[in-house]
C-alpha cells in the first residue's frame, strides 16, 4: 500500500538519510529523529528523555544512541535506556515506501492508564524522580483518579519497608490536601508524596508478613494485650494481635483506641512521631480503602513499640515530676469523664488554650480536669491543645535558635494527631477511651515545655492596633507578595503579616491555602514542613476564618517563611517532567536541527 495514513509524514528520501545519517521532523506533537544506523531505520523522540537535549546531537555506536548532554545512552532499536535515571525514550514506527522514509507521529499506548500505572510502579521500584514525575503526570492526564495514585505509592511504601516511614507520612499529608489543591499543586502533591515514598524504600528491607492468631478474642482483651506487648517491646506479639483485631473485624474506631491507649504508655513517644505516624496510617486507609488494613496498619507497630517515651527525659522529670503528674490525673480520669458526660454545650475551646499555655504544670492539669468535668470531650480537650501548640508557632520569637522551630512543630503536630484520633473514636466508647485520653495529659505537658519559645512573644499581626494597610490589598498581589516573601530568607513576619492582610480583608481562605500550598511545594521541603502545612489547613478548617482560625494559618505561613527558599531542585524535575509530557521542543539551538 503506497498511501501513507494520515498519521504518517514524510521524513525524507532513504538515499538522502543514508548520507545524512540523521534527520529531524518537525511539526506535530514533538521532533522525531530519524536515524539509519548500519542499513536499518529508526525514529525517535528528538529530546532526550532525561532533560530533553536533542538527541540529534548524540552520537551512535554498535546500535546505541548516546545523548551528548549527560551522556545516557538508549538502545536505537527500542528506545529502552540503559541508564534508568534518564527514563526510556519514545520510539515512532517507520515506514519505507518506494525509496521514502515515512514515520508516525503521533506517539501514544494501548492503554495509557496501565502505562503509566506501570511506570509509576518501576520509578518507585528504582526511586527515579524523573520517571515518577512523568508517571504520575501521565496517569492523571489518563484520567486516573488522584485516589488510585495514592493507593499504588502507600501500598508500595508499605510492602517494601519494614515499617511506616517519613514517605509514607508525607504522602497521606499531601493527599488529605488534594481535594483544595489546583490542578498544579495537586500534581506536585502526588509527585512529591510518591517520591519520599521512594526514596525511604530504596535499599530498605522488604516487610514480613505476620499471621493473626486463630482465635477471636473479644476487643478488650486485645486492647489489653497490644498495651502489654507495647510496654515489653515485643513486636511480633503486638502485630499479631493487632491483625487479630483486624481479622476479628473491629471496627476502625476500636482499632483507633487500641492504638492510641498502646502508643501512649509511653508520653509523647519519640516526641510524638509515634502518635503522628499512627494517625497517618489511619488516614492512609481512609484514602485508599480499609480493605488494606491488614496491608499498612501494623507498619506503625514496629516504630510504637521501639519508641522511647519523654518519662525517660530529665527535663519531664525535673524539676517538676509531669509524668508523676500525668499518671496521677490519668487515674481520675475516668471518674472525671463520668462527672462530666451528663453536662452538654461546653464550647470553653479559646479559653482553655489559653490555660494550656500557663507556666505552671499543676494549674494546667487543673484546667483540663475542670474542662472535663464541665462537659468537655476528649476530642474538645485536644482541640484547645492544638490551637494552643498552633499559637506557640505563631509567636515563636525570632530571637530563637532555628532548630527550636522543630520543638514547637513536634507539640503541634503530635497534639493534631491526636486530636484527629479521639475525634476518630468519638464519645461511643466513654469506658474505653479514657486510656488513650492520656494523651492529652502529655501533650499539655509538652506544649507547657516549650513555653521558653514564647520569651519574648513574636507579635501577632494586626494586634495591639497595629496597622496592615501599608500591605497590599487585592488578592493576586497578596498571593505575589506572599510568594515574594517566602523568595527569600528570613522573611518570617512579612509572611505572617501578609496571611493576616489576606484574612481580615475577607478574602477567601482557600486561595491563601493555595498559595501555602504553593509555597511549601515548589520547595525542597522536609518532612516537618509538610506535616506542619496540613496539620495547620486541618485546624484551620476546625475553627474557619475565625481569629483562631487566622493564628493558625499564620503559624503556617511563619513556619513555611523560616525554611523557605530551598534549592528546588524537585521542582525543576517535575517542570521538565510535564514539559518533555506535553510535547514541544525544551531545547531550540541555532543550527541544532537539520
Ligand atoms: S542525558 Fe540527555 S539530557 Fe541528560
Amino acid at each position: 500500500m503506497d498511501v501513507p495514513s494520515r498519521e504518517f509524514v514524510l521524513a525524507g528520501s532513504l538515499e538522502e538519510l543514508k548520507a545524512r545519517g540523521r534527520l529531524v521532523v518537525h511539526g506535530g506533537h514533538r521532533p522525531i529523529l530519524v536515524i539509519c544506523d548500519r542499513g536499518r531505520v529508526f525514529a525517535l523522540d528528538n529530546r532526550c528523555p532525561h532533560m530533553g537535549f536533542p538527541l540529534e546531537r548524540g552520537s551512535v555506536e554498535d546500535g546505541i544512541l548516546t545523548c551528548h548532554w549527560h551522556h545516557a545512552r538508549f538502545d536505537l532499536q527500542s528506545g529502552c535506556t540503559f541508564d534508568l535515571w534518564a527514563d526510556d525514550v519514545p520510539i515512532s514506527p517507520v515506514e519505507l515506501r518506494n525509496g521514502q522514509v515515512w514515520v508516525k507521529t503521533t506517539f501514544g499506548h494501548a492503554d495509557p492508564a496501565a502505562h503509566w500505572r506501570q511506570r509509576l510502579a518501576d520509578g518507585l521500584a528504582h526511586d527515579l524522580g524523573l520517571v515518577i514525575a512523568k508517571a504520575v503526570h501521565g496517569q492523571l492526564a489518563s484520567d486516573v483518579p488522584q485516589a488510585d495514585i495514592v493507593r499504588q505509592a502507600a501500598l508500595f511504601g508499605a510492602l517494601n519497608r519494614d515499617g511506616w516511614g517519613v514517605g509514607l507520612t508525607i504522602l497521606t499529608a499531601l493527599a488529605n490536601l488534594l481535594p483544595m489543591l489546583p490542578e498544579e499543586e495537586a500534581y506536585l502533591a502526588l509527585f512529591h508524596g510518591a517520591r519520599h515514598v521512594a526514596a525511604d524504600c530504596d535499599g530498605e528491607t522488604p516487610r514480613r508478613e505476620r499471621a493473626p492468631l486463630d482465635s477471636r478474642p473479644d476487643p478488650a482483651a486485645l486492647k489489653r494485650w497490644l498495651r502489654r506487648w507495647t510496654t515489653v517491646r515485643h513486636r511480633e506479639a503486638a502485630e499479631r494481635t493487632l491483625l487479630t483485631a483486624i481479622a476479628a473485624g473491629v471496627p476502625p474506631a476500636m482499632l483507633a483506641d487500641t492504638l492510641l491507649a498502646a502508643s501512649t504508655e509511653r508520653a509523647f513517644a519519640d516526641t510524638g512521631h509515634t502518635l503522628d505516624f499512627i494517625n497517618k496510617a489511619f488516614e492512609c486507609l481512609d484514602l485508599i480503602g480499609w480493605e488494606h488494613a491488614v496491608t499498612v496498619l501494623p507498619t506503625v507497630v514496629g516504630q510504637m513499640v521501639a519508641a522511647r517515651g519523654a518519662e525517660e527525659s530529665t527535663a519531664w522529670r525535673q524539676p517538676v515530676d509531669l509524668v508523676a503528674l500525668c499518671d496521677e490525673a490519668a487515674n481520675e480520669l475516668p471518674q472525671l469523664f463520668a462527672a462530666g458526660c451528663s453536662v452538654h454545650g461546653w464550647s470553653d475551646h479559646s479559653p482553655l488554650a489559653q490555660e494550656l499555655l500557663g507556666d505552671e504544670p499543676v494549674r494546667i492539669i487543673d484546667a483540663l480536669k475542670a474542662a472535663i468535668r464541665a462537659g468537655a470531650a476528649p476530642a474538645d480537650l485536644s482541640r484547645s491543645l492544638a490551637y494552643g501548640a498552633a499559637l506557640r508557632v505563631a509567636r515563636f520569637g525570632n530571637a530563637n535558635e532555628h532548630a527550636d522551630w522543630e520543638t514547637a512543630h513536634h507539640v503541634f503536630t503530635y497534639v493534631n494527631a491526636l486530636h484527629q484520633m479521639l475525634k476518630r473514636i468519638g464519645t461511643a466508647h466513654t469506658d474505653e477511651h479514657v486510656t488513650a485520653a492520656r494523651g492529652v495529659l502529655h501533650g499539655a505537658m509538652a506544649l507547657y515545655l516549650t513555653r521558653y519559645l514564647n520569651v519574648p512573644p513574636a507579635r501577632i499581626p494586626g494586634e495591639g492596633g497595629e496597622q496592615l494597610d501599608g500591605l497590599p490589598a487585592d488578592v493576586e498581589t497578596i498571593r505575589a507578595a506572599l510568594l515574594d516573601a517566602f523568595d527569600r530568607q528570613r522573611q518570617v513576619d512579612l509572611a505572617a503579616r501578609l496571611v493576616a492582610r489576606h484574612l481580615k480583608l475577607g478574602h477567601s481562605p482557600q486561595a491563601l491555602i493555595a498559595t501555602l500550598a504553593r509555597a511549601a511545594l515548589r520547595e525542597d521541603a522536609g518532612f516537618h514542613a509538610y506535616q506542619m502545612l496540613e496539620a495547620g489547613i486541618r485546624q484551620f478548617t476546625v475553627w474557619g476564618n475565625t481569629d483562631e482560625g487566622q493564628h493558625i494559618l499564620i503559624a503556617v505561613a511563619r513556619y513555611l517563611a523560616a525554611h523557605s527558599p530551598t534549592e528546588r531542585a524537585a521542582l525543576q524535575t517535575a517542570d521538565i517532567a510535564r514539559r518533555l509530557m506535553r510535547g514541544g521542543e525544551l531545547h531550540q539551538e541555532e543550527g541544532a536541527s537539520s
